[in-house]
């Protein structure tokens, strides 16, 4: 939810600038913009909508200068204007900014003279600085003033007229990493920003603020002391992202699932039982699991209540984040509590962590970026292996959210003692089998693609499933929703005659996942319930369950037969498939869906 990026370098930094925020642009799209600092003096551009606007801009309009900060938005206060576009102005400081400011109006009344140009709760980061300056304060101690009257969360990079060798970050909430050159310095808002100048990077700590020249950096923590934080080395790997020769990052990332699932899987269980690396999850005297996510890593929870209630025996809540904590929740103290998140910076499954903090007996998290919040503010954080994510449209992290959870609850059985070793190596055997079922489900690509086009004139679509397929019957719809902008939702298909059943008619696409389950017949049955009232039903069964369920339906997709257990797992193939050519149809943006950003770090 916007990314900025810092720049002391050696060479013109706006190209660099511009190549960096490329990288962030899946943080948000709204707008975009640059300060740089040339002959001691700020200037700045930014352009309404996507970085290619902003590029196009500086072509005609170039900015000179060594120094430079930028920023790409995801608009929360105020729209996507060139007013509202970061980096924000005040004076001789410029700011950018990501996060959410919540005593914003306090101060913009303590600032009223100031003049104000946009409707963000940014500017008055800027304003408030440039304010301590004009009081005699040096830039350093202008933003340790600033920063210590901001509430909310926030990452900001300032930068300062005549200061060209001064660049000064700092993080409460939101993430802000330092990158450490040869003579240049940089700060930005993840790794994979950074990953293109520099393999060295220091993640700063809640409160911290980095005082960057191009010879180094000297951090403070939020009680102003001298900060030693590590300098580590991120693999090259870690920050490479391209689209592989597909169309799209959300195509490479789907056809990439069959290897980093089967990394994942080796990774929880070489062989015929789960034994993970280093310290390993004890649910031995866990009395219930109570796990939170957001979005689709909410879902791949409630896929995975089946398993941990299935196979362990134990009680699951599964929460959205955004209301969990609010809700007040009693937590038992031998709960194990579970958060789930590709990015580990969600805002609201962040909050909802710390309120589980000196409550549960055990914080774990299941977390695709090893350095996250969540990770590092877990007892323990499981890695899900997914390599970076970079369509908006979760795909390959859910994949691998469920392969991780799925060995968690095969842990906690064996743990229970609900399961003995042979039912375990039976069900890491099923586990293992998944890699290969899903490269056979993405053969089927092409039959989707010419199935979507019907799809794509629809204005509404449902999906339906039981049990564990319910959950997928959301995450059907979230994708379809998401980047086709085709009104869907997901019911669990028993559900459906009490009252979603009134929406059926031609025009009404119904998916139904149905894999050949002990619900398989009801499925079908409710499926029947639909055809009777002219609803067009797209079934998506195995061989066998296309024969069983006879005739009438408009349509059917076959998938590979699978033992019903870890089923979900490979029904999540063709819901990504079918909402991918469906905006393919639709000609809609797919990596970068419209209002969306990837990395949610506001409530
Ligand atoms: C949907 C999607 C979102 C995320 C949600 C949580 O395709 O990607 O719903 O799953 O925003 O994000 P993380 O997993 O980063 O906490």
């Amino acid at each position: 939810m916007c990314g900025i990026v810092g720049v002391l370098g050696k060479h013109e930094v706006a190209p660099i600038l511009v190549e960096t925020l490329k990288r962030l642009e899946y943080r948000g799209y709204d707008s975009a913009g640059i300060a740089t600092l040339a002959d001691g003096r700020l200037d700045r551009r930014r352009a309404v909508g996507k970085l290619v606007n902003l590029s196009d801009l500086l072509v005609h309009d170039p900015l000179p200068g060594k120094s430079g900060i930028g920023h790409t938005r995801w608009a929360t206060h105020g729209g996507p204007t060139v007013a509202n576009a970061h980096p924000h102005r005040a004076g001789g400081v410029a700011v950018v900014h990501n996060g959410i400011i919540e005593n914003y109006k306090e101060l913009r009344a303590q600032l009223s003279g100031q003049p104000f140009e946009s409707e963000t709760d940014s500017e008055t980061i800027a304003r408030l600085c440039e304010h301590h300056i004009a009081q005699g304060l040096s830039p350093r101690d202008a933003v340790t003033r600033t920063v210590n009257a901001l509430e909310g969360a926030f990452a900001v990079a300032f930068l300062f007229d005549g200061e060209p060798d001064l660049m000064i970050g700092a993080r409460k909430g939101s993430p802000l990493a330092v990158g450490h050159g040869d003579g240049e310095m940089y700060l930005g808002s993840d790794a994979i920003a950074l990953g293109p100048m520099t393999d060295r990077v220091t993640y700063l700590e809640e409160g911290d603020i980095a005082f960057l020249t191009r010879s180094g950096v000297e951090i403070r923590d939020a009680d102003g002391k001298l900060a030693n934080r590590d300098v580590r080395m991120i693999a090259g790997q870690a920050t490479q992202i391209d689209k592989g020769g597909h169309k799209h990052f959300m195509a490479k990332e789907m056809f990439e699932q069959p290897t980093v699932l089967s990394e994942c899987l080796a990774y929880y269980a070489p062989g015929d039982t789960v034994a993970i690396p280093g310290q390993s999850p004890d649910f031995t005297d866990t009395d219930r699991v109570t796990m939170v996510a957001c979005g689709t890593a909410h879902i791949a929870c409630q896929v995975a209540k089946y398993w941990f209630e299935q196979l362990a025996g134990l009680p699951c809540d599964v929460d959205i984040a955004s209301e969990f904590r609010y809700r007040e929740p009693p937590i038992s103290g031998r709960a194990t509590a579970l958060f789930v998140s590709q990015s580990g910076e969600t805002a609201d499954t962040l909050a909802a962590l710390r309120y589980t903090r000196d409550k549960a007996a055990t914080i774990l998290s299941v977390v695709n970026v090893a350095e996250s919040s969540i990770a590092r503010e877990s007892d323990l954080a499981l890695p899900i292996m997914a390599g970076v994510e970079v369509g908006v449209a979760s795909t390959k992290a859910f994949v691998c959210q469920l392969g991780v959870l799925a060995n968690l609850a095969i842990l906690a059985a064996r743990q229970k003692g609900r399961i003995d070793a042979a039912r375990e190596a039976e069900l890491l055997a099923q586990l293992r089998a998944l890699p290969g079922l899903i490269s056979q489900a993405l053969m089927g690509e092409e039959q989707i693609r010419r199935r979507t086009a019907k799809l794509a004139q629809a204005t509404s679509a449902l999906f339906l499933g039981r049990g564990p397929m319910y959950p997928m019957a959301l995450e059907g719809a979230l994708k379809l929703k998401e980047i086709s902008y085709i009104h869907a939702e997901g019911y669990a298909s028993g559900e459906l005659k009490h009252g979603p059943i009134a929406l059926v008619d031609k025009a009404v696409p119904v998916i139904v996942l149905a894999p050949r389950d002990a619900l398989f017949d009801k499925t079908i049955s409710n499926m029947q319930e639909v055809m009777a009232r002219d609803g067009r039903v797209w079934l998506v069964t195995d061989a066998v369950g296309a024969a069983q369920a006879g005739d009438g339906v408009w349509d059917t997709l076959v998938m590979p037969a699978i033992d019903p257990i870890f089923a979900p797992i490979l029904y999540a193939i063709p819901a990504q498939l079918i909402a991918y050519h469906t905006a393919l149809h639709k000609g809609t943006d797919v990596d970068q869906p419209r209002n969306l950003a990837k990395s949610v770090t506001v409530e």
